[in-house]
């Protein structure tokens, strides 16, 4: 095991969590928290959804760390190597291959969404230098659509986020992965600390902070939303703070390190909503209508037009969307290196190889998520119950099953299977006393299977969330 240890890539202190933040935040934050926190109506929603962060988020967070951490392996191994002796032996590995699994399927999709956010960033460039007229303001909503319907666009801006995501993962932990999230990161916190002042002077904001910390109604189907979404906003039950985590050099503190990337990801959630709010909430309430009828695809039909009707709103369409391509690049990047790092721990193979191979299977596989969004009828026909798409049956998939029952199979594996005595000295090595032990527990054992389960009989019984 020590030479193992010592040919496996390790993060530096800040570089852990610079790339376990990078991870989590994404899409997730930017484009879909604020469009499911609309849905919901705000509010309620909000605090739901910060309770599971809380709640069930965290403490999946340190154990997938400390299993990652613990046996410095990719999410297959780790369960090998735990699970010996263990009931159930080698069968906890198949939550390592449901994570390899996970990460191929999201990052097909996902990279589509992230090619878009190149395209509009490119657009906005476009528009900030030759003017933004009245008529591309009326032409957003068809531009989009005839965007999505064209297969060379699709195809090409998907092609180019994962030769880019391909390009850093082969340059390697240390060299690709932390010197890019090093670089990102930072730049991505002044972007949005820039938008977030600028949405202060936007007529929007008042009603927009009012929107989201109001208390208000909530569904059930609101609350099973919110803890759904926390899986997928902190990148859990799959595997990739395993993967992360087998990274992590013995000296860092788990729970610090996991804590502060909870906290990071809700932080820009939040800031993500108050900026996208701040300028929908601008425009008068009878004109409204048309932006709220696609609250999915706000970030690209309807931002814009906003951002161009600010003062400075020219300047900062391009930077915000680039903001976004950084984030989804640095989420890419972790979905990628979970399937990636199976291929170079269990099979032997080299990195470049296994990133170039993995990420030409995973591209390929996005192709008809791709085609389904306007080009093809039939792959837009492809449907379970009523999610219909290849794209959108794809996502449902992954968020609605695959995600969560990692999670369950991760939370009962580490609060019920692994040694407490073990989970002990990962949390407390690098820390000191860990007095939130016996809590963290807790939460593991009861709370989060609990809570899952419930997400999946809800599923089972038709629901989405
Ligand atoms: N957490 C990422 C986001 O919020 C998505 C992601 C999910 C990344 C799972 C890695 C693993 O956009």
């Amino acid at each position: 095991m020590s030479t193992e240890v010592q040919q496996r890539g390790t993060f530096g202190r800040l570089g852990f969590i610079l790339a376990a933040a990078g991870s989590a935040i994404g899409l997730g934050n930017i484009w879909k928290f604020p469009y499911i926190a609309y849905e919901n109506q705000g509010g309620s929603f909000v605090l739901v959804y910060l309770a599971a962060i809380l709640l069930i988020g965290a403490p999946i967070m340190l154990a997938e760390i400390v299993i990652g951490r613990r046996t410095q392996q990719s999410p297959v191994g780790a369960f090998l190597v735990l699970a010996k002796g263990v009931a159930g032996g080698k069968l906890w590995s198949l939550l390592g291959w449901l994570g390899i699994g996970s990460g191929f399927v999201i990052l097909s999709y996902y990279s589509i969404i992230a090619g878009w956010t190149v395209y509009y960033f490119g657009r906005c460039l476009g528009w900030a230098m030759n003017g933004f007229t009245a008529a591309d303001a009326a032409n957003l909503g068809s531009s989009f659509g005839s965007f999505l319907a064209n297969p060379e666009m699709q195809l090409t801006f998907h092609a180019l986020f994962m030769v880019a995501t391909v390009g850093v993962v082969m340059m390697g932990v240390k060299a690709g992965i932390e010197r890019t999230t090093f670089i990102l990161m930072p730049i991505l916190a002044v972007i949005l600390v820039i938008l977030v002042v600028n949405s202060f002077r936007s007529p929007g904001f008042g009603e927009a902070i009012h929107f989201l910390f109001h208390i208000g109604p909530i569904s059930a189907s609101g609350v099973l939303e919110a803890v759904g979404h926390s899986f997928f906003t902190l990148s859990l039950g799959m595997g990739a703070m395993i993967t992360y985590g087998s990274y992590v050099s013995r000296k860092d503190s788990i729970p610090k390190a996991g804590l502060t990337i909870c906290f990071l990801d809700t932080l820009i959630a939040l800031m993500a909503s108050t900026i996208m709010f701040s300028i929908i909430f601008a425009v008068p309430v009878a004109e409204r209508a048309d932006t709220f009828q696609r609250s999915a695809t706000i970030l690209f039909t309807t931002l814009p037009r906003m951002f161009f009707a600010l003062p400075g709103g020219g300047v900062l369409s391009p930077v915000f969307y680039l903001l976004v391509a950084f984030a989804a690049l640095t989420s890419t990047i972790s979905l990628l290196e979970v399937v990636v790092s199976y291929f170079i721990d269990r099979r032997g193979w080299g990195r470049k190889k296994a990133a170039f191979i993995v990420g030409a299977g995973i591209y390929l596989f996005g192709v008809p998520s791709a085609l389904s969004l306007g080009y093809s009828e039939a792959l837009g026909r492809v449907a379970i119950g009523s999610r219909e798409g290849f794209f959108t049956v794809v996502d449902y998939l992954a968020s609605n099953w695959m995600l969560p029952i990692g999670g369950l199979g991760i939370s009962i594996f580490t609060g019920w299977f692994l040694a407490g005595r073990i989970a002990r000295e990962e949390l407390e090595e690098g820390h000191g006393p860990f007095p939130l032990f016996a809590v963290w527990r807790f939460l593991l054992r009861f709370v989060c299977p609990l809570a899952i389960l419930w997400i999946i009989v809800f599923v089972l019984r038709g629901g989405a969330f």
